[in-house]
């Protein structure tokens, strides 16, 4: 951590809290770990990858993950670079746990998408997009793998528009790529950075600087590549978009940086261009209008929560990103939602791959606290009597639906644990046939992959085997307002009435058409896609 001291609101300016996100393989884990490289808190790259070695570190709890080589989990890494205090939230890859990223989002102030050169904007990199531009967050590119042979960055560039539909602005170009990769061309500042040698991508990449005109570079680059590296900034200034930083901070235009995360090179100019462009905290919707960053007043949403991290604590965590005001560990606050004063005990936050305990945070933070069994995700902490309450997290819609029963009716009540556990955590969605028990209930998810990770996580870490039937239906709608009467309501043949897990009453569907026809026998009722926490 900086030595230098800070004033509280010097301290909420230099944070940066941004999630990564990429289609898996395209370089999120190597680029997170030559970030975390130039903060200085790793001193050889390598470290934060071993999670596919025997070595496993930040996400060891769930071997899925492994056998599947996707990351499932989020992970949050904070370190120093310059002033600077950045807040990284690492996302799961694949789409089936794009909840989960949208959670992670919302605790984000930018996001960052890692593209590979060679495959240019991939199935994943576009659901992400989405869930991205969902939340209004500026978006960052960064093309990888430059050291080998990829795409025009043209195309490349192009494809961001045609297939994102999101505005691009080069902020540095390439110049050759493969073999032949020497270092990228700064636009703002008008100058080359040839990279040199570095060892293997181990330490940080040395770079020339200079300009495009200057000998010495037609010398280090020779003839063609200097010409081609002229003639393409000239087609940029022409063809391309105006760089414009409103436009940035609204998530309509997202400046492209491009490099290797493997070598190093363009790893540090996308870092410093990143940091400039990028806002600190800013004010959060809240029930009482947008709150300060800077107001002194403790607030803070919890996005995430996390049992059995630790397989050997059995511990759950719950994740709370800083909106205002100063954290102090052992700080009483309010917990709006259940309306009781709770202490903030054993607060971690996660450096590098280490969990430490913390003493004070800031806006932009986030922080893990003990959770004994009480917070949802979306629930406000708020150290004074306000009763500031943060927007609320929606439930995605599932799209998948099982029957889920335990093999051995001993283990009754380990399954009905471990199923509301997942539930909590957000990870899987349960619901109750009215006159039927938990014997047998519904599970809900948005992606079928999360079947796989129940199955997985109620048996080794609630010893359960799960019988788990797919059922036909496929959509879900909640019911609004409270004139509700089952009684009275036409369905059809093919449609169930479940409850959620407040009880609210919920229509699970096999098709779109029947939603349609129950819609139109049922007028009155408005039948509603996305459902938030009470
Ligand atoms: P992810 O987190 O997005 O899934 O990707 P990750 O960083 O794990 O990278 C996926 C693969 O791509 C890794 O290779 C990694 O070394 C490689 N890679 C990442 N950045 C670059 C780059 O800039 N250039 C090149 N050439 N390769 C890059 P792997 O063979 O799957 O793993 P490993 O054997 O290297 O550990």
């Amino acid at each position: 951590m900086s030595e230098k001291k800070f004033s509280f609101q010097e301290e909420v300016r230099r944070r940066r809290t941004f999630a990564i996100i990429s289609h898996p393989d395209a370089g999120k884990t190597t680029l997170t770990e030559k970030l975390l490289l130039y903060g200085g808190a790793i001193r050889l790259a390598g470290s934060v990858k071993s999670r596919r070695s025997q070595n496993h570190a930040v996400s060891d709890w769930m071997e899925i993950e492994k056998q599947r080589g996707i990351s499932v989990t989020s992970s949050v890494l904070q370190f120093e670079y310059d002033d600077y205090c950045i807040n990284i939230l690492d996302t799961p890859g694949h789409q089936d746990f794009s909840e989960d990223t949208y959670r992670t989002l919302m605790a984000a102030d930018s996001a960052v998408m890692v593209i590979d050169s060679a495959k240019g904007i991939e199935s994943q990199t576009k659901k992400l997009f989405h869930v991205c531009k969902m939340r209004g967050i500026p978006i960052f590119t960064f093309i990888n793998k430059l050291d080998r042979d990829g795409k025009d960055p043209f195309e490349l560039v192009e494809e961001l528009e045609k297939i994102l539909g999101i505005r691009s602005y080069p902020m540095n170009w390439p110049i050759g790529s493969g073999r032949n990769f020497k270092g990228v061309y700064d636009r703002q500042k008008q100058q080359v950075e040839v990279f040199g040698g570095g060892n293997h991508g181990q330490s940080l990449a040395q770079a020339v600087k200079g300009n495009v005109e200057d000998d010495s570079f037609k010398e280090l680059l020779g003839d063609e590549l200097q010409e081609k590296l002229i003639e393409d900034i000239e087609l940029l200034d022409i063809a391309g978009f105006e760089f414009d930083l409103e436009q940035v901070s609204q998530g309509n235009l997202t400046p492209v940086y491009f490099g290797s995360a493997l070598t190093n090179f363009g790893v540090e100019p996308f870092l410093e261009g990143f940091l400039n462009f990028t806002s600190p905290p800013s004010s959060r919707n809240s029930n009482q209008g947008h709150i300060n960053p800077e107001s002194e007043n403790f607030t803070g949403f919890i996005f995430k929560i996390q049992a059995n991290m630790n397989p050997t604590h059995r511990d759950r965590i719950a994740f709370l990103r800083i909106c205002s005001g100063k954290f102090e560990k052992g700080m009483q606050v309010n917990h709006v939602q259940e309306n009781k004063k709770v202490r903030l005990a054993q607060p971690q936050q996660f450096l590098a791959q280490d969990r430490v305990i913390v003493d004070t945070a800031y806006p932009g933070d986030i922080i893990g606290i003990h959770d004994p069994g009480i917070f949802r995700i979306g629930d406000t902490l708020c150290e004074d009597n306000s009763k500031i309450q943060y927007e609320g997290i929606p439930l995605f819609a599932p799209e998948h639906f099982s029957k889920v029963y335990t093999k051995n009716a001993l283990k009754r009540k380990q399954f009905v644990k471990g199923i509301t556990q997942l539930a909590e955590e957000g990870s899987i969605q349960v619901y109750k046939r009215p006159n039927i028990g938990v014997e047998e209930l519904i599970v809900g998810v948005v992606g079928v992959l999360q079947f796989d990770v129940l199955e997985y996580r109620l048996k080794n870490e609630y010893g359960v085997d799960l019988i788990m039937e797919r059922t036909p239906y496929r959509y879900i709608r909640w019911i609004k307002g409270d004139q509700f009467d089952p009684d009275c309501f036409n369905l059809t043949m093919d449609t169930m009435i479940v409850e959620d897990v407040d009880e609210n009453p919920v229509l699970l569907f096999a098709n779109e058409w029947s939603i349609a026809t129950v819609q139109d026998r049922n007028k009155d009722i408005e039948l509603a896609e996305i459902s938030y926490r009470k």
